[in-house]
């Protein structure tokens, strides 16, 4: 799609706030590192720019900036905290107040050094009537969002204060001629009441931007893009049940149709009856799809190994084994679906800020230099409800698009030690017991996770008249809102006592049940 906006990213931790709002307003954009040349971003034609806040002091030596091109571009300019002071300092003005050392600057201005994180309170100076602060009135007092230290103590050349706060006398500045603004709060954070409607008016009134973002739109183009990127070689897709995969492949199955080859490896690692239902759905949905029966290749592979990592390793590689094995079977492929998500090409551009990882495709990633595919990934520009939203107008089924999360090495990492297939069936049924309930419960949309565990440990119980000797399944449940920190589920002590009377009860060799009670950090959502 054709890029109306771009936010230039200097390392804030909103910067995808601030995307996800001007898609909400139903604009497509984009984000690019901040310090990109200034060729690729005017090359993009943008209609208006945010700048992002940051972590940086511009009075910094290495303090990411924009290039001069930018700011002389005439293209609408919004710059939001350190993206203000940018601004200020491009024109003129001046910023000081604290510095990255935490050694307040007294400096030029001397003011006092104040920094402000949190709610705020910012009052209006100034009727603006035609800029992007025309939608306040004069003596307003508006609730906003700081976090900031540094401040513009001093005005650009041609700017109007528009708005204070105790902490920032200059917390917003304007100038129409030039249609270039700037805030030192964040608009993009939900606490700042009147947030939306700043970067509504920025974008409609003065940007002049159309809406072209809904899921509509995005599949029509999508769709006519993978026919004109592929022409008539062919693709391979493998897919696993999750929703990203599934939406991918749908997209690129409504533009090729049968020249979209998908694979689906059953490892053997699934749930119970998974690989048939996920079977069953894809075919439903239409598409050229194969799977492969490889479960006893990766157990027999599994075998005597009970190190975490090593199951992890060996899981990884075989899967690529396997699915190259079929690919290759399939003449003329050119392209591998993969289902990238925005988040993790955000995080790959990003050049300033934290320290981030790249996550890693689990399962194809050696696919691409083995053999030499390029990558079709049609959800590259989407965040997981987007994902979700595509789902659902493609007429996905909401088992596939609201999925828990289940990790590319499946059961094994819930096996605990060495990964056999008696253990399997013992942790599959009691895993079902755990998902039946749930769902009774009607709590599957409110628990991230939810599984069972099947522990390494044996202990002495008493059924009927006997002494027993058995297994022990742990429940795990969590609430997370990424997956990347994790709290433990608190359930209704009696679902807890229906889920363990009926494992005990159903699952042969089991006669012991606990909850996990960990959140994460520091323990992790899987076992292994
Ligand atoms: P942990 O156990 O690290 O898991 O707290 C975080 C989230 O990632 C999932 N997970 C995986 N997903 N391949 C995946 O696609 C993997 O190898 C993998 N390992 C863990 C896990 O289920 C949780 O949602």
């Amino acid at each position: 799609m054709k890029t109306q906006l771009v936010i230039l990213d200097f390392g804030s931790q909103y910067t995808q706030l601030i995307a996800r709002a001007v898609r909400e307003l139903g604009v497509f954009c984009e984000i690019l590192p901040g310090t990109s040349d200034s060729k690729t971003i005017l090359s993009k034609d943008p209609k208006a720019i945010i700048l992002s806040g940051g972590p940086a002091s511009v009075n910094s030596k290495n303090a990411p900036r924009a290039e001069k091109e930018i700011f002389q571009s005439k293209i609408p300019l919004l710059g939001i905290c350190y993206g203000m002071q940018l601004i200020a300092v491009e024109f003129g003005g001046e910023v000081g107040g604290w510095n990255r050392d935490g050694i307040g600057e007294e400096g030029k201005s001397g003011i006092e050094e104040k920094r402000e994180f949190g709610r705020a309170s910012v009052k209006i100076l100034e009727n603006d009537e035609e800029g992007a602060f025309s939608i306040y009135q004069k003596a307003e007092e508006i609730e906003v969002w700081m976090s900031h230290g540094d401040k513009v103590t001093k005005l650009p050349d041609g700017f109007s204060k528009v708005a204070s706060s105790s902490g920032a006398p200059i917390a917003a500045f304007s100038s129409n001629s030039k249609k270039i603004y700037g805030v030192q709060f964040h608009p993009e954070v939900h606490h700042t009441k009147t947030g939306k409607e700043l970067l509504k008016n920025f974008i409609f009134n003065v940007s002049n931007l159309k809406k072209d973002w809904d899921a509509d739109s995005f599949i029509e183009n999508t769709v006519s893009s993978i026919k004109e990127k592929v022409g008539d070689k062919n693709v391979v897709c493998g897919l696993s049940g999750g929703v990203d995969s599934s939406v991918a492949a749908i997209l690129v199955h409504k533009a090729i149709k049968k020249q979209l080859h998908c694979i689906f490896v059953d490892n053997g690692l699934l749930r119970e009856n998974e690989a048939n239902e996920v079977m069953k759905s894809y075919k439903e949905l239409g598409l050229n799809i194969r799977r492969i029966d490889a479960g006893e290749r990766f157990l027999n592979e599994l075998k005597g190994e009970s190190d975490p990592e090593k199951k992890r390793k060996i899981i990884g590689r075989v899967f690529i084994e396997v699915f190259e094995e079929e690919a290759k079977k399939i003449s003329d492929v050119k392209y591998l679906v993969q289902g990238t998500l925005y988040p993790d090409v955000i995080e790959s551009v990003s050049v300033v800020g934290s320290s981030v990882t790249i996550k890693s495709h689990h399962n194809v990633g050696g696919l691409v230099d083995n053999m030499k595919l390029d990558l079709i990934e049609p959800l590259r520009e989407l965040f997981k409800d987007e994902v979700r939203e595509i789902g659902e107008e493609l007429g996905l089924k909401e088992e596939l698009i609201y999925r828990q999360p289940f990790p590319g090495p499946g059961l094994a990492v819930r096996c605990l030690g060495e990964v056999r297939e008696e253990k399997l069936k013992v942790l599959r049924k009691a895993d079902l017991i755990v998902r039946e309930e749930i769902k009774k419960a009607n709590l599957e949309r409110k628990i991230w996770q939810y599984f069972a565990v099947l522990l390494p440990v044996n202990s002495v119980g008493v059924m009927g008249d006997g002494r027993t000797y058995e297994e022990t399944i742990a429940i795990r449940a969590i609430t997370s809102r990424d997956g990347m920190t994790a709290d433990w589920f608190m359930f209704e002590e009696s679902l807890l006592r229906k889920m363990s009377s009926r494992i005990v009860n159903e699952v042969t060799g089991v006669n012991r049940v606990v909850l996990d009670i960990s959140s994460k950090p520091p323990a992790t959502i899987e076992w292994e």
